[in-house]
């Protein structure tokens, strides 16, 4: 089953998906796979989770859309429960990470001319992904994502990620910093993790100097890393956070919180979406937070990564071409010491679906509800792969 009228943004697709049911998928000749990709980091709860569905289903068969000049019941309880989850105070909502990074940024920009700055910029870092849209491949740190798409947007100042002392340089030398914009962990930059108190540190220099700090937990949100927000394991509040990718377990939505002043910000008119926040993505939404909050799937994330990787720094001892193997909960990179896309295509091929990003590193987001014996599975089935490869 192909075309030739899609765009041709994502090349060749590997296989025609059809049926998905927790963590197994189905293509259109009937193979079966085990997930460990999640769509991206989104469906954390698997494949058409019973309680999504009824939730879209009811939705669907009441009141799809109706536009944000009204109230709409599921988005005030949603915004309700991410205040509680998160400690911040307001929400905006839109579609999609890159909007929700968007918001972000706009909010930025009004914080700065709130302080009499007249090219607010915003630090962002070596590495960084945060979306599609002008400002946000501006703001991400991969010339992949930029070429061809200049003039780039004003506005943005790079540090490396994890230097605290770049960015306290860059401050200096730099009095338009207003904000701070950062991935808690590097997902697209191969599973880069920060120095345990980095978070820490980033709160008390934006203190010092005033400055926002912004965390984009697209795809380290809603529970994958071990907590419902990756910051809640460092015991900081950031000012504004963004959050998308596993809100809806695969109905659109993106959400972009504030707090203290920066929950201030956005007045009537600044900003807006047609489809943010409308009762069917929110309804999804709601039902996914809760089947997260309650269903300690947190804890079930932080548990299932602690097996899976110590599942591969078995089998993978002294293999010479594994460089690292790291992770926090459900989001795991091993990286070689070569490039590897094609380990992609090798796994399809054995029934199993992960992703290779930044070149070199073997990025694993699987479910949350994967079961132990599926976790077994994932590490049966690609251990000896990475242990036999040899070249791209
Ligand atoms: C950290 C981060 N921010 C933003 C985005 C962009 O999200 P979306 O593709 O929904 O616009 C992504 C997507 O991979 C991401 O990983």
């Amino acid at each position: 089953m192909t075309t030739d009228a899609l765009m041709n943004t994502y090349g060749t697709r590997a296989a025609t998906l059809v049926k998905g049911e927790g963590a197994r998928l189905w293509d259109a000749d009937g193979n079966e796979y085990l997930d460990a990709l999640s769509g991206i980091a989104v469906c954390g709860l698997g494949h058409s989770h019973p309680g999504i569905a009824a939730a879209v289903a009811e939705q669907a068969g009441t009141l799809t859309h109706c536009s944000n000049f009204f109230g709409i019941p599921n988005q005030q309880k949603l915004a309700d429960k991410l205040r509680d989850i998160s400690g911040m105070s307001n929400v905006f909502f839109g579609n999609s990470g890159a909007e929700a990074n968007e918001a972000a940024i706009k909010m930025a920009r009004l914080f700065g001319h709130k302080k009499g700055i007249k090219l607010p910029t915003i630090v962002v870092m070596d590495n960084a992904f945060h979306g599609r849209t002008l400002a946000t491949l501006t703001a991400s740190g991969s010339r992949k994502v930029q070429a061809g798409f200049e003039p780039l947007v004003r506005g943005f100042a790079r540090s490396p990620y994890n230097d605290i002392e770049a960015l306290t340089i860059i401050g200096d030398n730099n009095p338009n910093i207003c904000a701070v914009l950062v991935e808690p962990i590097q997902g697209e930059g191969g599973i880069r993790i920060g120095d345990g108190d980095y978070l820490q540190k980033l709160r008390a220099v934006c203190d010092q100097r005033g400055w926002l700090l912004m965390l984009d937990e697209v795809q380290t949100g809603n529970g994958r890393t071990g907590k419902y927000f990756c910051y809640q394991h460092s015991g900081i509040l950031p000012d504004v956070v963004t959050t998308s990718k596993g809100l809806g377990n695969g109905v659109p939505i993106g959400a972009c919180l504030a707090s203290g002043e920066a929950a201030e910000l956005m007045q009537p008119g600044n900003h807006g979406s047609t489809f943010g926040g409308n009762p069917l993505s929110c309804a999804a939404a709601l039902a996914a937070v809760t089947a997260i909050v309650d269903g300690g799937l947190d804890h079930r994330a932080a548990e299932l990564g602690e097996r899976i990787m110590a599942g591969f720094k078995t089998e993978l001892a002294g293999v010479a071409h594994v460089k690292d193997i790291r992770g926090m909960g459900c989001m795991i990179g091993i990286e070689l010491d070569r490039p590897c896309k094609s380990l992609f295509m090798t796994a399809m091929a054995q029934g199993l679906i992960i992703n290779v990003t930044a070149d070199s590193v073997i990025r694993l987001l699987p479910p949350m509800i994967m079961t132990d014996s599926e976790a077994d599975q994932l590490v049966a089935i690609l251990a000896p792969l990475i242990k036999d490869f040899k070249t791209d």
